[in-house]
Parts: structure tokens; sequence; C-alpha cells
């Protein structure tokens, strides 16, 4: 039976997370909290028929640093003629001085199984995977947060694709979907202002 709480503290969670690009190599967390919020919230974050498509690999330390050397090599020709060298390498060395990553993967594979199995709405099924993938993200993002880390997410896939599989011995099956970046010392001073289109134009309540 589902016990009766109240949504303020994930309200407060939900208002507490930002984007923070200015992160430290040390986080207020050990290695191994991180890695039980990521399992908890595999196993907890909704997936469409319960068919668990998402995956994660969290890098630290060097393996972390190897993610951002790989994307930078690719990144920088493709990047620096768009927005210059100086801002492509802050940005990418802002990435790899943060203290580690959370790849997020599809698995191809489990979605042909939903595809197969439910031939019917065969259509669906990539965008519910990519749905649920981005529910996963969202919460490790705040939860995170809410344990005084800062975050922010990247997609240099699918230009990394490829260097990472091999990197990191990816399984073939895995697409790369985003990358959470993840450190210490967020400070609030970084961050700008949101503007913010009028509720009255993003919600409707109709029968009330
Ligand atoms: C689906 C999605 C994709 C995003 N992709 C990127 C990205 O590739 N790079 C980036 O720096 N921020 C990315 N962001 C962060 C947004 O720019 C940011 O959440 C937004 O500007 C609101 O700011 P806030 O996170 O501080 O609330 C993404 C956010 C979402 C939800």
């Amino acid at each position: 039976m589902a016990s009766k709480m109240s949504a303020q503290a994930f309200l407060d969670m939900a208002k507490n997370r930002r984007t923070y690009y200015k992160l430290s190599s040390e986080i207020p967390i050990s290695k191994e909290r991180v890695q039980e919020i990521v399992n908890e919230l595999m196993l907890h974050c909704p997936t469409p028929y319960n068919s668990q498509a998402t995956r994660a690999v969290i890098l630290f330390g060097d393996e972390h640093k190897k993610l951002w050397d790989i994307a930078t090599e690719i990144m920088e020709p493709i990047l620096a003629p768009k927005i210059g060298a100086e801002a492509v390498s802050a940005r990418f060395n802002g990435f790899r001085d943060s203290a580690a990553t959370v790849m997020f993967f599809i698995d191809t594979d489990a979605v042909k199984v939903m595809q197969e199995t439910f031939a019917f709405i065969a259509d669906k099924w990539p965008l519910w995977a990519s749905q649920a993938d981005g529910m996963m993200q969202y919460a490790l993002w705040t939860a995170l947060e809410a344990e005084g880390l800062g975050c922010n997410l990247q997609h240099y896939n699918p230009e990394v694709d490829d260097k990472v599989a091999a990197a990191f011995g990816i399984p073939a099956a895995w697409k790369l979907s985003a990358q959470l970046v993840l450190g210490g010392n967020p400070d609030p001073s970084e961050l700008p202002e949101k503007t913010v289109v009028p509720l009255e134009t993003r919600v409707k309540v109709l029968g009330a």
C-alpha cells in the first residue's frame, strides 16, 4: 500500500536542480554512494511495460578524464570554427576537471525484444525508451544535487560513440544517449537568471 507522503521534499529537490558548469574534482559523497544512488534509481524509475532498456556507465578518475579527452579530440575540429578554440577548450576542460561522468545508453537489443513481443506497437518503442531514459537522467541529476553535488547534462553522441564504445568496452547494442557530468562545489552565483514562459501558456486546467 502506498504510504501518505508530501510532495514538498521532492518539489524542493526539483527547485534545487540547476545546470552547473564550474565544478571541482572533489565531491562531498563517496563513489559508493554515487553508485548506490544510480542503482536505486535504476530499480525505481519507471520504464514502458517494465522493459528496463536504460543502461548507465559511471566513470570516475582517469576513466572520466579519458572520456573528455576523447570528446575533446573529436569535437574540437567540429566546434572550434563555430564557437572559437578558446571557448571549446574552456568548455571541455571544465568537463574534464569535474569529478565524474555518468554515461546513459539505450540497449537497442532490449528495445528490439519489446518491438517483437508487442509488434502491434513496434513503432512506439524507440520514443518510449528515450522517454524512460530521460526520466532516469532527470532523477539522477536531481538526486545528486540534493546530495550537494553539481551536474550538467551533455550530448556529444553520436560523434563520440565509436571511440567511447572501444575505450570503455561498451556492448555494440548500447546506444549512447547523454553524459551527466558531476562534480563538487556548485556555485549558485554562476547560475543565470532563467526566463520563464508563462505557465498559463503551458498548463491548462479543465473542470476545476
Ligand atoms: C533534454 C535536455 C538536453 C540538454 N542538453 C544539454 C546539452 O547538451 N548541453 C548543456 O550544456 N546543457 C544541456 N541541457 C541543460 C539545459 O540547457 C538546462 O537544463 C536549461 O537551460 C535550464 O537550466 P537549469 O538546468 O539550470 O534549470 C539539457 C537539458 C535537457 C532537459
